[in-house]
């Protein structure tokens, strides 16, 4: 069967790239079937659009499949393609003939109605077929190729970087072990875990970050960026923590903090506005049905600039607030999230760059500032997602890393001769962030759990599917 002759309903209903009259052949599923005497009206939907192409069926009393042209089913329906006789669509297909495919009887779960976000999780194998999914899956895509080009055109290498690692690059400590022993057997020396019997002769893990090594590759190509999955096992159930997570990561030679902010501040608007142009029906759609707001925030924010302040700033701004908060705000401890949307909801009502945290709370690898106290670190936050970004100017100072590194009393060092190394020889000013994609996703679309992002999401307890 030749099923390349097929032709998209984007094509047809998003692109207008077919003809009136023209004879096409679409594969797609059903949605809905509605039959009356005259004539049967079925709604296809083949995940290439938002928007379903209605079939209309001329004496349905002579398609012996009819019956069992149920909500689910796979056809193929070849027809011509003709100017819509109701409303709301361009085209309809008057059908010659129709094929089932693949039945699908009354117990598919994915009936016409509403169903809620948890319940669709309980069915991930199936809830790619609902129309939000299709346009988290569909806009996903588009973001994905939208953050390469815009990198690309920047002259920045995309670079690869490992997944299995010895590090723990943000200190955090949350790390899954990657090993092949055999855990009811673990071979032992001097009554400890001998590491040195495993795969790789040491102790493994999956990446959290791919940065320390995207600070190698800058340090060598110039301006880098990593697109990539990374893996995190903070107990953590919220709704915006994922224990697997793609991040993008990009690494600038010769650039400081306020480098590292322009960047970050351009990436997002270019992203959010390309989610407004480029994907206008699934924005539409989220619009209509997730968040009646999301689209007039995203322009907004596209033509407004991020709200800057430093971390001191941020805490005297949440002492004045009068808020009552669960968490103390004093200078030297983290920003919690309720703090955090505080500062990017309630004061500003847009982005927030915070930046130049305590030493004490951040990663060994930023850079200190000249009052010895701080940091060069920035964060972005956004209403309701909270943060997105994080990232720094990185400690280029070989002795001024090493002294940061045994202040904070960190072991094992002797391991990272290789991120120190770059700073022995030839070093430079450098600067880069992180973005969580499914965060950006989140905030792009108005979904508020990072669980409806990822399509196969991994959180404490759930690896399914
Ligand atoms: O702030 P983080 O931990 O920064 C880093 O990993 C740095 N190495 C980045 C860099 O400078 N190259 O993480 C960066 C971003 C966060 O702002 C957040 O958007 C996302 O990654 N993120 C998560 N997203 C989903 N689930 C989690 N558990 C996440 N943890 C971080
Ligand atoms: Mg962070």
């Amino acid at each position: 069967m030749d099923y390349k002759i097929r032709t998209k309903i984007s094509r047809i209903l998003n692109d207008d790239a077919v003809a009136a009259d023209t004879a096409i052949t679409v594969l797609g599923w059903v949605r809905t079937v509605r039959v009356s005497k005259a004539v049967a009206f079925v709604e296809i939907n083949d995940g290439s659009c938002m928007a379903n192409l209605q079939a209309v069926v001329a004496q349905p009393e002579k398609l012996l499949v009819l019956e069992k042209l149920l909500t689910g089913a796979s056809v193929r329906i070849k027809g011509k393609l003709v100017a819509s006789q109701g409303q709301g669509q361009k085209y309809e297909l008057a059908v010659d003939s129709l094929d089932l495919i693949g039945e699908a009887d009354p117990s598919y779960p994915l009936q016409k109605k509403r169903h809620t976000f948890e319940f669709l999780r309980e069915i991930a194998h199936l809830r790619p077929r609902t129309n939000t999914f299709g346009a988290v899956g569909r806009i996903k895509s588009k973001l994905a190729y939208a953050i390469h080009k815009y990198y690309q055109e920047r002259g920045f290498y995309y670079v690869h970087t490992p997944l299995i690692t010895g590090s723990d690059a943000e200190g955090a400590g949350d790390l899954f072990r990657v090993t092949t022993l055999d855990l009811n057997n673990l071979p032992r020396k001097e009554g400890k875990i001998n590491w040195d019997a495993d795969f790789f002769g040491s102790e493994t893990f999956l990446a959290v970050s791919g940065q320390l090594e995207g600070e190698l590759m800058a340090t060598a190509l110039g301006d880098i960026y990593t697109f990539g999955p990374t893996f995190r096992a903070e107990n953590s159930n919220t709704s915006r923590h994922a224990s697997e997570f793609w991040m993008i990561e990009p690494e600038m030679a010769w650039a400081e903090l306020n480098d590292n902010m322009d960047l970050a501040e351009d990436f997002l608007k270019y992203l959010f506005r390309y989610a407004l142009e480029e994907c206008a029906d699934d924005m539409a759609f989220f619009n209509q049905w997730v968040d009646k707001d999301v689209i007039r925030t995203l322009e907004s924010v596209v033509n407004s600039q991020f709200e800057r302040i430093t971390y001191t700033e941020a805490i005297d701004l949440l002492k004045k607030s009068g808020e009552k908060f669960e968490y103390p705000t004093d200078w030297g401890s983290d920003l919690q999230s309720e703090h955090e949307r505080y500062l990017t909801e309630k004061k500003v009502g847009r982005p927030v760059i915070v930046s130049d945290y305590p030493e004490q709370i951040k990663s060994f690898y930023m850079r200190v500032n000249d009052d010895g106290k701080t940091v060069a670190a920035m964060d972005v936050l956004v209403p309701k997602v909270g943060e997105i970004i994080g990232g720094s100017q990185r400690e280029e100072r070989y002795d001024v890393l090493m002294d940061r590194i045994k202040k904070k009393g960190m072991t094992g060092m002797e391991n990272y001769y290789w991120y120190t190394d770059i700073r022995r020889w030839g070093t430079v000013p450098h600067a880069g962030f992180g973005l969580g994609f499914e965060r950006s996703v989140m905030y792009i679309t108005g979904i508020a759990n990072i669980r409806d992002i990822l399509t196969f999401p991994r959180v404490p307890r759930w690896a399914k599917f």
